[in-house]
């Protein structure tokens, strides 16, 4: 708890008389300190039963709820820049590093070599337990065990598919994944495991026999010529410890001190999910590590299995439709139904599917980002604020057409038309994201402060502009105002200042700092301390996207100035969704 309050001081604020807070000259927090050895062995195994976590999420919980009132509050992981440090949840990959396209192909996999069956054969140690479609365990020759599944007769390629496109996904945006790829064999690959058991009706464990494999294999999708196809997940190095909890904390984790539904990474997961229409993504699909890290061991959290996205498609196509819009059981839609006399109208109710029939409803026109609903209700996604989504927003507008295209490439389609198909349903659900947030909230990212040349006295502060990047905002509308305020109470005016984008580069903009004639630093004694209060500088952006007065959105950027050689410090990133006009606007 006591770590969870420092982090919250981490951009820590200090009220001042007009209400803006001030943030301390230090670094921003990048590593969450949340990956200290435990003493005393491996957690103990958590189990989530298929049905429990679902009957919980769509019933139970909200019942338990209802005297309470719903406070939204925003995460309490994130930095003084309004980013998400590093932890035993989230590494910061594509929205901080251009990954080049051959190790973003590697992704999780780094460089151990894909499955494959030229290697020699594989033998079944154990048959998956439950889930959407049949699968094995299986130990291969070079050495690693892996979780092959089965396409199933439905949407041939796309349960498969999903898992390898999903994971390289969810791995780029930050999140632990498995290493996940396809691989087709031969129907005769497979060797028995003297000891291998599976589940029977009854949840008892039987031996596995060669016609319980024939069984699965019969239902698997194949090759012209008589390969199975399949995906596999290799299995990470440490001990799985079962799912985690998209909320509270485990009591006997010392390192597990955040609420999972105050941290940003996992709320934000709805709008990743959204994007992929992985409806699946409830606490089943994650799963703890018990890791060693040197000498260290932790409990590292994965996400698994999103074998659901891109238009899974259930036996009947009025759920179908449903699915990604509605929770199985959605007591708003139901009440509402009631109410209306059915007469509410759905937009999914007209629903075509798509003209490669493996995606099924999965589509670009009429989906909502913030509307989107997983299965069932989700602790952390329920919590989601804009800015958790704005910070999800900012990564996928770092992955570019080639990583995604890259991505559904290593999905292997048999039929290019459905691979250009998926791109293009992806490229159009993104872009609605996009137009979504960024026309609402900040579409501002990227803040630098730089020198033309190194030795050079003049700074400029440099940003990019994520709304005009993907089109969303005119740029021949958009300008931006500045103001600048320094002074004991932070309510001094230094500057102001307003311009429009450059034709040029509509999306990158520069200004020349300070704004104004005066910078905070001319307001401190000459030998002030680099933290003197009066060397605090605000600078707040209002973004206007249209001619109105009233600016779309802001941000207000917190600054240390220290003097013109060593230049301003830029320690704080706050974006304000609903700028007020400052007296005089
Ligand atoms: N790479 C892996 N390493 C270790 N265990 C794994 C790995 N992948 C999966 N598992 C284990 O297998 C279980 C089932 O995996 P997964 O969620 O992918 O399958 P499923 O839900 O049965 O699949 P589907 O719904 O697509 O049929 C997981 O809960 C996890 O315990
Ligand atoms: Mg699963």
């Amino acid at each position: 708890m006591r770590r969870a309050i420092a982090l919250l001081l981490v951009g820590a604020s200090l009220a001042c008389a007009n209400d803006v807070r001030r943030f301390r000259l230090q670094d921003p927090v990048w590593e969450d300190p949340d990956r200290n050895d435990v003493p005393g062995g491996p957690l103990p195994s958590y189990y989530s039963g298929l049905m429990a976590d679902g009957a919980d999420q769509m019933f139970f919980r909200p019942l338990a709820k209802l005297p309470t009132l719903p406070l939204t509050t925003e995460a309490t992981n994130v930095n003084a820049l309004d980013e998400v440090p590093n932890s035993a949840w989230f590494q910061n990959r594509i929205g901080f590093y251009d990954i080049p396209l051959d190790r973003f192909i590697k992704g999780p996999c780094d460089d151990v070599p894909d499955l494959d069956p030229k290697n020699g054969r594989w033998i079944v140690v154990a048959a998956k337990p439950n889930g959407a479609n049949p699968g094995f365990f299986i130990k291969a020759p070079d050495g690693y065990r892996y979780l092959i599944k089965f396409d199933g007769t439905q949407q041939p390629g796309r349960p498969t598919a999903s898992d390898v496109i999903g994971c390289r996904l969810y791995w780029a945006a930050g999140y632990h994944t498995t290493c996940n790829g396809i691989v087709y064999f031969p129907e005769d690959h497979l060797d028995i495991d003297p000891k291998a058991e599976a589940e029977n009706a009854f949840g008892e464990d039987q031996p596995i026999t060669q016609a319980d494999i024939d069984k699965v294999l019969s239902k698997a999708y194949r090759t012209k010529d008589g390969l199975l196809r399949a995906s596999f997940s290799r299995f990470v190095p440490g001990k799985p410890i079962g799912p985690f909890i998209y909320e509270g904390t485990r009591a006997d984790d010392p390192n597990d001190v955040v609420p999972h539904n105050e941290r940003r990474e996992l709320r934000a997961i709805q709008v990743l999910a959204g994007w992929l229409g992985h409806f699946d993504s409830r606490e089943q699909n994650t799963f703890n590590v018990w890791v060693k890290d040197g000498d260290r061991q932790y409990v590292r959290h994965f996400m698994i299995d999103f074998g659901s996205a891109f238009g899974s498609r259930w036996p009947r196509d009025q759920i179908s439709r449903r699915l990604g819009r509605s929770y199985y059981f959605d007591t708003e839609h139901v009440l509402v139904d009631l109410l209306s006399l059915g007469l509410w109208p759905r937009e999914w109710e007209h629903l075509e599917v798509n003209d490669q029939e493996i995606f099924g409803y999965y589509d670009g026109d009429t989906f909502t980002s913030s509307k989107w609903r997983a299965g069932y209700p989700n602790p952390a996604f329920d919590r989601l604020t804009p800015r958790d989504a704005l910070w999800m927003v900012r990564i996928l507008s770092r992955i570019t057409p080639e990583h995604l295209r890259a991505a559904i490439e290593l999905g292997r389609f048999h039929d290019p038309r459905e691979t250009e198909a998926l791109f293009e349903l992806m490229m159009k659900r993104r872009q609605r994201i996009f137009a979504e947030y960024l026309t609402q909230y900040p579409p501002l990212a990227t803040f630098r402060l730089a020198r033309r040349t190194p030795d050079s006295l003049t700074q400029s502060l440099c940003f990019e502009d994520l709304a005009l990047y993907h089109q969303v905002a005119d740029p021949a509308v958009t300008y931006y105002k500045m103001r600048f305020r320094g002074g004991e109470d932070l309510d001094q005016e230094l500057g102001w200042t307003q311009f429009t984008p450059d034709p040029e580069h509509p999306h990158r903009s520069c200004v020349v700092l300070p704004i104004g004639h005066k910078r905070p630093a001319q307001l401190a004694p000459p030998d002030a301390p680099d933290d003197d209060p009066l060397r605090y500088g605000v600078l707040d952006i209002f973004v206007h996207q249209t001619k109105s007065v009233r600016p779309t959105s802001a941000v207000r950027l917190h600054f240390y100035d220290l003097g013109a050689a060593r230049g301003y410090r830029l320690v704080g990133v706050e974006r304000v969704m609903d700028p007020v006009r400052p007296a005089g606007y």
